[in-house]
């Protein structure tokens, strides 16, 4: 039987609370299909700073280059705000995403109807949603140079080049093939010159892809599309900047932000982690969802190890325990009905068959 090695990156805020409880039911799942699983952490972002003076210390660079696949948390602690950029933890994940190579950020955001009254929107609008955001996660404004701010003038650079566009269109044209066989290209190409090679490439590709339907629309629209009529939606591809955006406004659909998972993937081990953010204000309470992270082990099983049935049957886990009308307090759960962290964990890890 094969080990797998995980790097685990807690990080900050909630970070180890919901890592916590991801582990809990990698456990339980590991158990159940006799996986053989190696468990390294190391500390990022802020910890890592507290740890070893940099957000994402060498030790942990070394760890996650050895590893099959890596589980973070979150990363950001508001004592940072105001820290030179190369201390702040949003400049350690950035290093972590170029390291790993990890081009492909996919945000999967399907609406568990045990939840759909619990959306802002109109259980009638959202019903039938279950949407992949494919984000570009190592080029464009996040990387672009040059960059700057000499207090007078600031810049950022866009900038991509047709084969990073040409690679993460790939993946998305083939997660398309392998679901509902459409793919909706986010850009601005009526204004940017880097939007009109997006659509230039990902049209020229389209054609080695007959199976998919391809689409394209502005990205001031699809935001619109995104809330007026999120069911129509299959696969969205997208360049980083649109992408961070986008994601987030999809993540309200499901009612909590809480809920999301997130892969990101390239040609070397994957990264793992829930889209939210290591949300301060509640860390340490025992109240934060971990289900997001629950959710981004699935994806680490699947996309990470190779291992679909494990994925599947944490997947359902979490579906059983929800339809059952468990919910953590971000869910809308009552006073003294609201699980903890902990608790909610610990029933979606009963729950595995
Ligand atoms: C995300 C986050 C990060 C991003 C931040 C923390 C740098 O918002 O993963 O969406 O902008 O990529
Ligand atoms: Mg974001």
């Amino acid at each position: 039987m094969s080990r797998h090695r995980i790097a685990v990156l807690p990080g900050d805020g909630i970070g180890p609370e919901v890592v916590a409880g991801g582990l809990r039911v990698l456990a339980a799942v590991a158990r159940r299909f006799g996986l053989e699983i190696e468990l390294v952490e190391y500390p990022m972002g802020a910890a890592g700073v507290a740890a070893a003076g940099e957000p994402f210390p060498p030790a942990t660079r070394d760890a996650v280059q050895r590893a099959d696949a890596v589980l973070l948390g979150a990363v950001g602690d508001p004592s940072l705000d105001q820290a030179p950029r190369h201390l702040r933890p949003e400049t350690g994940l950035l290093a972590l995403r170029a390291l790993l190579g990890v081009y492909a950020n996919l945000r999967p955001v399907a609406i568990h109807p045990a939840l759909l009254d619990h959306s802002p929107l109109k259980p009638e609008r959202l019903r039938g949603t279950n949407l992949l955001i494919v984000r570009e996660l190592t080029g464009g404004l996040y990387y672009g140079e040059p960059r700057g701010n000499d207090g007078a003038v600031a810049i950022n650079t866009l900038r991509y080049t047709r084969a990073e566009i040409e690679r993460v269109s790939r993946l998305a044209f083939k997660a398309a093939q392998g679901r509902r066989r459409r793919l909706l290209s986010v850009d601005k190409a009526n204004v940017l010159e880097t939007s009109q090679l997006w659509r230039q490439v990902v049209t020229g590709l389209a054609t080695e892809y007959p199976d998919v339907t391809l689409e394209h629309l502005y990205v001031d629209y699809a935001a619109m599309r995104l809330v007026s009529d999120p069911s129509t939606i299959d696969v969205l591809l997208t360049e980083n900047m649109f992408g961070d955006i986008l994601s987030d406004e999809a993540a309200v659909l499901t009612g909590s932000l809480g809920m999301l998972p997130s892969a990101s993937l390239g040609d070397g081990p994957g990264l793992f982690e829930p889209i939210h953010g290591s949300a301060p204000t509640i860390a340490g309470q025992d109240v934060a969802n971990p289900i997001g992270t629950i959710a981004s082990v699935a994806m680490l099983l699947r996309h990470g190890l190779s291992l679909p049935e494990p994925a599947d049957a944490v997947e359902e886990a979490i579906a059983t325990v929800l339809a059952a009308g468990a919910r953590t307090r971000d869910l809308g759960a009552g006073p003294g009905e609201a699980l903890g962290t902990r608790a909610m964990a610990e029933r979606i890890a009963a729950a595995i068959r």
